[in-house]
């Protein structure tokens, strides 16, 4: 039988074999593998591709967003006890950078139509604590309206761009900033590039990116120990550094970042073409294509068939996933979170589904999976 695996990251680099050898042979002879020019190569690349004008290469998606949060707190523009509103439906890494800060993480619902937050709901959650808006361009499907640019600007809040899953992809609307990039929307954004994600690292990789040369600044010195030059420290930093061997993997890939995305969206269409079941619902298809760059394509499975749905798919070889299974308030770690009640994203985590996309699923795949969803016997 054949197999169709959710992801094989090994396939998904195969394409860059030769590229990434030379790459890490360059970084090995180099010696320097801390910092320097492979590093700075790769700040100014993906400057290129965000349209900010300051990156900062760190080890992580979730430090990119702490140490955005921790510098916010430095400058004094954020401080302890300030809330964050956040989209409920998100990987756990944004709350978690949230309340690492000493901040609070302020859930608001989804819209069912995105999946990502519904800034409708927005307004109702402001207090006089209310500082800063982090959105979540999730399943990398951009997340910024009118509306959500309109708060932001009427409340004189901070709008950071949770782009973890995001990368190449271009808003419909202007940022705050007259860019169209995820990354350069709000005040300042924070990239993982974790193996999984579309422009993946050989491990774990991030990057903050902005507008902002103050808080670049802070930013870069807090993820090198808080010293602002060597020896001397201005803050109670950490260490939190890219290192140059992952530079030079990303810098292999980063040219190839909108060609993954296309044919990731290739794979969408065909599911969006293929798949014709009553209680499935299927992601939209944005009118602005380049809006969504397809990290995930997450179906919805109605009338309670998502488990039945999933160990069929698993027994016809099919590998599926679900981003995410338990959302962040509902997760031990936050049960003392104060929030209201976030019925559609409690309702999604039970319907949610993801289907194989990456490089390895061809566009025949996604067809010949998009026919055994059909066929499922219920
Ligand atoms: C939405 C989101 N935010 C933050 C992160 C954290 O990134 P990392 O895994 O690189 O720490 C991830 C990914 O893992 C993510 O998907």
């Amino acid at each position: 039988m054949k197999k169709y695996p959710f992801l094989d990251l090994a396939e998904v680099n195969a394409p860059y074999m030769n590229e990434m050898v030379a790459a890490a042979e360059r970084v090995i002879r180099s010696g320097r593998y801390i910092g320097g020019a492979e590093v700075e190569a790769f700040e100014e690349e993906m400057s290129q591709l965000t349209g900010a004008p300051y990156i900062i290469g760190v080890s992580n998606g979730l430090d990119a967003l702490r140490l955005i949060l921790k510098a916010y707190i430095e400058l004094g523009r954020l401080k302890e006890g300030d809330e964050v509103i956040v989209p409920a439906n998100t990987y756990i890494a944004s709350f978690l950078a949230i309340s690492d800060a000493g901040l609070e993480p302020v859930p608001v619902d989804i819209d069912p139509a995105t999946l990502n937050l519904d800034s409708s709901q927005i307004e109702g959650l402001i207090t006089p604590r209310t500082k800063a808006i982090m959105t979540v361009h999730l399943y990398g499907r951009i997340a910024l309206n009118e509306k959500l640019l309109n708060i932001v600007r009427n409340h004189n809040l901070l709008l950071i761009e949770d782009s973890a899953q995001a990368i190449g992809a271009r808003s419909a609307l202007k940022g705050l900033n007259g860019k169209y990039s995820a990354g350069a929307l709000g005040h300042a954004a924070a990239f993982s590039f974790y193996p999984t994600k579309n422009t993946g690292a050989l491990g774990d990789a991030g990057a903050v990116a902005t507008h902002d040369e103050e808080l670049a600044a802070t930013v870069r010195a807090l993820a090198n120990y808080g010293a602002e030059r060597r020896y001397h420290n201005l803050y109670k930093g950490y260490n939190c550094r890219l290192d140059p061997i992952q530079a030079a993997m990303l810098r292999v890939k980063l040219p190839y970042t909108n060609k993954e995305n296309a044919d990731r969206f290739e794979r969408a269409l065909v599911y969006e073409r293929e798949i014709k079941r009553d209680d499935v619902v299927k992601p939209l298809i944005p009118k602005d294509v380049n809006s969504c760059i397809w990290h995930q394509y997450v179906l919805r499975v109605k009338n309670n068939n998502r488990d039945r749905l999933q160990a069929y798919l698993d027994e016809c070889g099919v590998g599926t996933d679900i981003h995410y299974a338990i959302p962040p308030h509902l997760q031990p770690c936050y049960s003392n979170l104060r929030h209201g009640s976030l019925p559609e994203t409690e309702k999604m985590a039970n319907e949610i589904l993801s289907l194989p996309i990456a490089t390895g699923t061809t566009v025949s795949d996604a067809a010949q999976i998009a026919k055994i969803i059909n066929n499922a016997p219920f």
